[in-house]
């Protein structure tokens, strides 16, 4: 039986761990299908998913850098939260419609309960938006914190959240209850943070949760794991976001335990 075809469309996509998650869920509930990283960029994309995908078969896809806006203007429809955020990272091809998981799945990776506590988000990129916009329902008090303030108080005013120059961060921590780094520093062939002296105001009971999953561990984490504090990667989002995704093509949610599987073989 021909088999359906699903990918992650983007540049760069060849290093994206995506496949390797659909196709163990392909594998694990027996669908007939195969998951693949098409590189394809603002050139090219429209032409290929308008053209090519019904003669390859191709039912749904994930959307990741520099797509996920731009995407957009060649559906019908999108969800609620990614036509608020202008940000779409999966399609159902057979509908033309438009999702986000980003943020659900951020929610559902958290470790510790986000529900009435203070949160301080780093960075005012794509992710920290979607993060934000999910939070904004259970936390008390968010505060966007970026090295570029014009960028933070944008987010800040669209969603009704506070900001503060990353200069600032120190003042805006000592009472935080979650920490979230949403930027680049700290990732594999990025800059890191100037220093992370900041991390010393946190209080005992926060904790720090680094979207980052490569490193492992980003300087960030080792930090506050020699504070004491609680901490995570970024691969309990980026397997929550894929498990909501999947839910979307096949109506299957995945296990706790397909998670813990997939997160044990990411982090080898
Ligand atoms: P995404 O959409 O993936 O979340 P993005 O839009 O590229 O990411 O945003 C990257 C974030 O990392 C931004 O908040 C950026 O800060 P600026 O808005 O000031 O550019 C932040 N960032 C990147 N490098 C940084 C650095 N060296 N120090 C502090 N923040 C940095």
């Amino acid at each position: 039986m021909k088999k359906d075809i699903y990918a992650v469309i983007g540049d760069p996509v060849f290093h994206s761990v995506s496949p390797f998650i659909h196709n163990t869920l392909y594998n694990k509930y027996g669908i007939n299908a195969i998951y693949l990283p098409i590189e394809l960029n603002h050139g090219n994309y429209k032409k290929f998913i308008l053209e090519y995908s019904k003669s390859l078969n191709l039912k749904g896809i994930n959307v990741t850098m520099p797509l996920k806006d731009d995407i957009i203007s060649i559906l019908d429809e999108t969800d609620e939260v990614s036509g608020f955020l202008s940000s779409v990272n999966t399609v159902d091809l057979k509908e033309m419609k438009g999702y986000t998981t980003d943020g659900k799945g951020f929610v559902q990776s958290l470790t510790v309960s986000a529900v009435d506590k203070k949160v301080v988000i780093i960075g005012a990129g794509g992710a920290a938006r979607a993060i934000a916009y999910e939070l904004k329902k259970i936390a008390s008090n968010i505060v966007i914190i970026n090295r570029t303030i014009q960028k933070a108080q944008e987010i800040a005013n669209k969603l009704d959240v506070e900001f503060d120059s990353l200069d600032n961060i120190e003042e805006n921590i000592i009472d935080c209850d979650i920490l979230i780094n949403t930027t680049s520093c700290g990732m594999a062939g990025k800059a890191d943070f100037e220093n992370l002296d900041f991390v010393d105001k946190l209080p005992s009971g926060a904790h720090v949760y680094d979207i980052i999953y490569n490193p492992i561990k980003t300087a960030l984490l080792e930090k506050a794991d020699r504070k004491g504090l609680t901490f995570q990667n970024g691969l309990g989002m980026l397997i929550c976001q894929a498990f909501f995704a999947f839910e979307i093509f096949f109506g299957i949610m995945p296990s706790q335990k397909d998670k813990e599987f997939i997160e044990r073989e990411l982090a080898k």
